[in-house]
């Protein structure tokens, strides 16, 4: 027989659901990447086949959005996301050999010598090439920060069609859901994968327990009768920036929201729901398992929510909550565009 071996996974072609909503997005290069407190060329940063992290895991990162401002561009709370690294760090016993500030200063360095923006930022923490035993005390810390153009992450502008997965999220005490590490993104790549084969745009996952926790990349809100809902970060959620940004905003124009276990029929019977996170911003939910959410439009709050996050992000809002870090890059287009 010649050519390649037939998919073992034919479902996923035969209905080409997978297809219609996910759009390639290849990684694009910049000119530089800071690895251990120097800018180095993009193509070099390399490491080895036989380093910890391929291996076992051992990795921590964040995820980071550069926004177009009206004169230069800004990153949207690089402290927080900072802060959130170095906590994932310190649950996993890595030592950053660098101080938040030192790091959010690379950040912009970074920026600003490809003089990419708007961009995202991906700061990646791992144990790297040293000893080959589950043990990482002999495989050394490398840090590094890239930043490339990245846009839209959830497709559609009417609002995401997802599942609720079959996969759970994290269980408690088993791998620690509040670290942004990379092993947890294999349990959000099956939950993902799944989503997508089925023809969903992104798939929700429950808790041990069967209660709402969050998407494969972001957190969830549910509105009801006027009233803000998401899961606590007990549901296995990550501590996500853009859900602290949307409660915020939320309380600034005066809803009520409320941190609490959120059954998933809540969710069939919602005003509205949709997604937080950097990548996905804040993105409207259309339906939940074919049901559709209301009238399957983006909701109000849910608009109010975006427009103020988006506007503050793009330097149009007053940065009341002191959440930008400006750079010296002048914008070329709108990230969210
Ligand atoms: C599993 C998961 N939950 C939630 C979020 C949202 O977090 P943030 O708003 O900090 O990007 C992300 C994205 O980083 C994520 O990967």
């Amino acid at each position: 027989m010649t050519g390649p071996p037939q998919s073992r996974y034919p479902e996923e072609y035969a209905r080409g659901a997978a297809k219609e909503h996910s759009k390639p997005m290849p990684i694009q290069a910049t000119s530089k990447i800071w690895h251990n407190g120097s800018l180095i060329p993009w193509e070099q940063a390399k490491i080895h086949v036989m380093s910890h992290v391929i291996h076992y895991g051992s990795s921590v990162f964040e995820g980071i959005r550069c926004y177009a401002q009206p004169r230069g561009s800004a990153v949207f709370r690089l402290p927080e996301h900072m802060q959130r690294l170095l906590d994932s760090a310190k649950i996993y016993r890595m030592e950053i050999p660098f101080a938040i500030d030192e790091l959010c200063a690379a950040v912009v360095d970074v920026i600003e010598a490809n003089g990419v923006a708007p961009c995202y930022i991906r700061p990646i923490v791992f144990r790297g090439y040293g000893e080959i035993g589950v043990s990482p005390k002999g495989s050394p810390i490398e840090v590094y920060i890239a930043n490339f153009p990245w846009g839209k992450y959830i497709a559609g502008h009417g609002g995401a069609d997802v599942c609720i997965s079959s996969w759970n999220r994290l269980a408690p005490n088993t791998m620690p859901s509040l670290a942004k590490a990379g092993a947890n993104y294999m349990n959000s790549q099956l939950i993902h994968m799944e989503a997508e084969i089925n023809g969903y745009q992104e798939g929700i996952g429950l808790d041990v327990n069967g209660m709402v926790s969050e998407g494969s990349g972001e957190n969830v809100f549910v509105v009801r009768s006027g009233v803000l809902y998401t899961p606590l970060l007990g549901n296995s959620a990550l501590s996500g920036i853009t859900r602290d940004s949307a409660i915020a905003i939320a309380r600034h124009l005066g809803y009520t929201v409320i941190e609490q276990p959120i059954p998933r029929e809540m969710l069939y019977i919602a005003d509205e729901v949709f997604f937080t996170g950097t990548a996905a911003e804040v993105s409207p939910i259309r339906s939940i398992d074919r049901i559709l959410i209301a009238d399957g439009k983006p909701g109000e709050i849910t608009q109010k929510i975006a427009d103020e996050f988006l506007g503050i992000a793009n330097g149009l809002k007053s940065d009341r909550f002191g959440w930008l870090t400006p750079v010296k890059v002048n914008a070329t287009e709108m990230a969210s565009a």
